[in-house]
Formats: C-alpha cells, sequence, structure tokens
C-alpha cells in the first residue's frame, strides 16, 4: 500500500464522520473538503482544491458531498434539484481534476453513486447489469460516475460504489425514523412490498477503507449487504430492535404530498446484489438486518475499529 493521507469531500456529514473515524484509528491523516472549513483543522475549501490542487501526499480520495435529496423541508422544484444535481457533479468533477494534476500520486478515487440507478423489476441487479436513465436518479447516477473517470494512464483507481441506504444512528434514513417508530407510530411505507436494499454505516466505511488499501480493487461495487430485505422486513427489524409495534402505514397518498416527487424513491426499491464484494470475500459484519438494526441499539454489538 502506497501513503496514507485520505482527502474526504464532504466527509463532515453522516457518512463521512464514520470514515474519518475509522481512517484515523487506521493511522491515516484525512483532510476534508468542506464549504464552510473550520479554521485550524484538516478542513479545507473547495476554492482551495480548485487553485491550489490536493494537500500533499495525498494517496487517496474519497467524495462523499451531495445536498440531501429527501430533505422535506426542500420542495422538490427545478432550483433544487439543480442543487441535488450539481452538489454531486461539479464536486466529483473539482476532485476529478485535481487528482488528475496529481500526476500520478492519488493512488486512489472512490465516489458514492447510489442503487437508483437500477431499475425496479423483478431482475436482482449486480454490478454487470446494464444501466440506463429512466428518471432524474438514474440518470444523475450515470452522470456522477461518467464524470468521475480517470484517464487510465494515471495508474489510480476508480471506485464507485452503488449504495444502499444508509444505516447509522447519526444520519439518513434512521436519523428521520426513530422519533416516529420509538413513539410507536412506525409502520411500513407504502405497500412495505418494495424492496429496501441497504447497507450498515460500518460495512460501508470499511468497504471504502478495501478499496482504498487493496491494489486489486477498482470498479463498480453495489454497496449493500448481501440479504435482501423489503420495507415490510427492515419495518419488523427496526421496530423489534426499539422494541415498539410498528402497526400504523404510511399510505402512498401521504408519502406523494409528503414526498413531492421523491416519493417513488421510498414506494419502490431494486433487487440488488453485492456480487463483487462477495466474490472479492469483503467479510460483512452486518449482514442480516435484524443484527443491523439492533446493533443501532446496542453499542456492545458495535465492532471495534
Ligand atoms: N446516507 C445514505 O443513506 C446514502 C445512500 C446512498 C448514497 N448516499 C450518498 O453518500 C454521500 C454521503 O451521504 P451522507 O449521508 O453522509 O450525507 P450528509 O450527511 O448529508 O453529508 C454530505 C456532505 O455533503 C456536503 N454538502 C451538502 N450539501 C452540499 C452542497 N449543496 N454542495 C456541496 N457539498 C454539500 C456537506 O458538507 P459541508 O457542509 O461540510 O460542505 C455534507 O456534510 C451523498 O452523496 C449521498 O447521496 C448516501
Amino acid at each position: 500500500m502506497a501513503g496514507k493521507t485520505v482527502v474526504i469531500g464532504g466527509g463532515t456529514g453522516f457518512i463521512g464522520q464514520h470514515l474519518e473515524r475509522l481512517l484515523l484509528n487506521r493511522g491515516y491523516v484525512v483532510h476534508i473538503v468542506s464549504r464552510t472549513p473550520k479554521p485550524h483543522t484538516k478542513q479545507i475549501s473547495w476554492e482551495s482544491v480548485r487553485a491550489a490542487g490536493l494537500p500533499e501526499n495525498t494517496s487517496s480520495v474519497v467524495n462523499l458531498a451531495g445536498q440531501n435529496i429527501l430533505d422535506l423541508k426542500r420542495q422538490w422544484t427545478r432550483a433544487f434539484r439543480d442543487l441535488v444535481w450539481n452538489s454531486r457533479i461539479d464536486t466529483t468533477t473539482t476532485l476529478r481534476k485535481a487528482i488528475e494534476a496529481a500526476n500520478g500520486s492519488v493512488k486512489s478515487f472512490t465516489i458514492m453513486s447510489g442503487v437508483g440507478i437500477y431499475e425496479c423489476d423483478q431482475n436482482v441487479h449486480d454490478e454487470s447489469a446494464h444501466v440506463k436513465d429512466f428518471d432524474f436518479l438514474s440518470k444523475m447516477c450515470i452522470e456522477l460516475e461518467r464524470v468521475s473517470k480517470l484517464p487510465s494512464e494515471l495508474n489510480c483507481r476508480n471506485i464507485i460504489i452503488r449504495s444502499g441506504v444508509v444505516l447509522g444512528r447519526e444520519g439518513g434514513m434512521i436519523k428521520q425514523l426513530h422519533l416516529p417508530f420509538s413513539l410507536g407510530l412506525g409502520g411500513v411505507m407504502g405497500s412495505g412490498k418494495q424492496m429496501l436494499p441497504w447497507i450498515h454505516v460500518s460495512d460501508l466505511t470499511k468497504l471504502i477503507l478495501f478499496g482504498i488499501e487493496n491494489d486489486q480493487v477498482k470498479g463498480i461495487f453495489n454497496g449493500v449487504a448481501p440479504q435482501q430485505t423489503t420495507n415490510a422486513e427492515f419495518t419488523k427489524a427496526f421496530a423489534g430492535a426499539l422494541n415498539r409495534p410498528a402497526f400504523i402505514p404510511m399510505p402512498e397518498s401521504i408519502l406523494k404530498i409528503m414526498f413531492q416527487g421523491r416519493h417513488v424513491m421510498v414506494t419502490t426499491g431494486p433487487k440488488v446484489k453485492p456480487e463483487r464484494a462477495i466474490s472479492l470475500g469483503f467479510d460483512y459484519a452486518y449482514p442480516d438486518i435484524d443484527l443491523a438494526c439492533r446493533s443501532l441499539y446496542e453499542p456492545s454489538t458495535e465492532p471495534k475499529f
């Protein structure tokens, strides 16, 4: 393995904070690119990356920056969709250009795409599945993956993680569902029969580290647990972990009003298999949904880094 300096775009967020902790515990130097870098820390601005390039000795770059798509305080307007799009495409482009300018010293570039790239049909999608743009999300993922591509002569490994819903206490879906479920007001979303591809945040950050540390790892990875889970199965596991009932379903008509054009992101889901992680021997700490949900509320089951 080459150097141990990692730059994380959007590293101040939910996944980024987990990843930073894991990397620091493994002896890495971590720099975070943020819109509002804190002075006297290893945080830097996007402007400084554009003007001065990557910090010295950068060996790997990860991009986690992106406007939260399911922020219900924001209307699903054209302007908001542009912000969601540009916050991912522009930051990824900035980092790719900085890696190109570093002339071969960066060894891996990892970006977060999503399982929204796959159609919600009866097929089980592994990484070899054909993808085409059929809605906003799939179009954005395809464009994001395209702009991340580095010229092969740079010898920097492009790693694309098509992530499912990331489960962790501090962010994403669990943060939004914690209150209603802990009050016993939880239930399935829509029919509950739709697939909910998911991954525990510890496994996701471990997968990112796996990519950074293994010279043979490159290309697309489905960032999901090996177990395929429906929304109803997730609901049962999550309510069970909280020891609460979950009998209050959220009908599609209400979800349409709450999420506006985004309701399909929660009422439908593709079948996704992490073929490549499995075939490379990646060791999931949380392969099943009951274990993953229980771990959110039982600190003792959280793996030590
Ligand atoms: N969480 C999930 O379930 C999930 C699932 C699939 C894919 N992903 C993807 O994984 C990435 C990280 O997810 P996360 O849950 O850690 O997100 P997060 O907690 O919302 O953090 C994302 C970070 O991106 C930066 N950011 C936010 N809006 C931005 C904007 N308009 N322009 C530039 N930067 C912006 C912020 O950093 P600063 O404020 O410091 O600039 C923020 O800390 C995202 O791209 C997300 O789409 C997440």
